[in-house]
């Protein structure tokens, strides 16, 4: 069966701990001419800008052997159309369902990167692009963010705070949201919460009532934390017991579409920053954040700065935890 990567609901939760055991060890190892999936090819193909997500994986892929192709659309490809039945007679050259049929018969695994403000169907947790491209893929499809999910961030999250805190079974982990200039995608946030009650931690998100998660996912998490018996709530404050605080900014349901709308309720959050002092009241907690990261906007430099400040670690981390994906996507775990 061809495994697809696009929602963490894609692999299973024994699956998905094999895969961060791996990522483990592939990291103490250290072994980086392993060779394992030489002959591949992987293809990326971004419709929005990476410095993390493009680098870890080509370095992930060139660790196991593997080569990679890049692609960038309407810069070194084509302008890409998804819609059924669409009239290409703008700035698109080529539909999604040619692509994924071309890349098929050259790779054995193609991520993509979409996500775009309004973009979401929140009804069915699903994105649309997402659909249309799963439709056509001959080969496993990685979501390297879509609007709903970004599930490889969410692998490297979990690496990360099982790395700092190993010997505690449940931890709290808390999502802080942050003031920002733009509307941003609630893709990282959604699979923080999404990995994190997987795998039964106790989460708790801090963020103005606007910014709250949609019903469905508030439905979605609450039926997690009882499978698999973590739990979920929002909070006032940040927990001085966390083990984790999770920065990050996120657009609010209210105006999935209109982006000057959401700017107005942000703009009446600007003091959300999150500081030094934030971390100094929760003495076991690590700064978490997926990067990039608006320096003194989303959180101060000596928030950000701090001893206790875990946010390169978590970068690092995306290689080995998806280079661990890699060899589960191939067979080769
Ligand atoms: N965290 C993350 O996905 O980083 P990039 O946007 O740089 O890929």
């Amino acid at each position: 069966m061809m495994k697809h990567f696009i929602n963490l609901s894609d692999i299973s939760s024994e699956k998905l701990t094999q895969i961060i055991d791996t990522a483990k060890e592939l990291k103490a190892a250290e072994n980086k001419q392993l060779s394992a999936a030489k002959g591949k090819t992987l293809a990326l193909l971004f419709f929005d800008p990476s410095l993390r997500t493009q680098v870890s994986f080509q370095t992930a892929a060139w660790q196991l052997g593997a080569n990679v192709s890049v692609m960038q659309s309407g810069v070194n490809t084509w302008h890409i159309e998804h819609l059924p039945g669409a009239l290409m007679d703008g700035l698109a050259q080529e539909h999604i369902m040619d692509v994924m049929q071309v890349l098929g018969s050259y790779a054995d695994a193609i991520g993509i990167r979409r996500f775009g403000f309004g973009n979401q169907q929140d009804q069915a947790f699903q994105d649309v692009f997402f659909n249309e491209a799963l439709k056509f893929s001959k080969v496993p499809l990685i979501n390297l963010e879509s609007s709903v999910s970004h599930p490889c961030q969410s692998l490297a999250d979990r690496l990360t705070w099982e790395e700092v805190h190993p010997n505690v079974e449940k931890r709290k982990v808390v999502l802080r949201w942050a003031s920002h200039p733009k509307p941003l995608p609630r893709a990282v946030p959604q699979s923080f919460v999404d990995m994190a009650l997987r795998s039964g931690q106790k989460v708790e998100v801090v963020c103005p009532e606007e910014f709250r998660f949609s019903q469905n996912y508030d439905r979605y998490f609450r039926h997690l934390a009882q499978e698999f018996d973590g739990s979920f709530s929002y909070k006032d404050e940040i927990a001085e017991d966390a083990h984790v605080i999770y920065v990050k900014s996120w657009h609010s349901i209210y105006h999935p579409d209109n982006p000057h709308k959401d700017q107005e309720l942000r703009h009446q959050h600007m003091d959300w920053t999150v500081h030094q002092h934030h971390l100094e009241s929760s003495p076991d907690a690590r700064l978490m954040h997926c990067l990039p990261v608006r320096r003194n906007v989303v959180a101060s430099d000596e928030a950000l700065n701090h001893s206790r400040s875990v946010i390169y670690q978590q970068a690092e981390n995306r290689m080995h935890a998806q280079k661990a994906l890699l060899m589960h996507i191939w067979d080769l775990i």
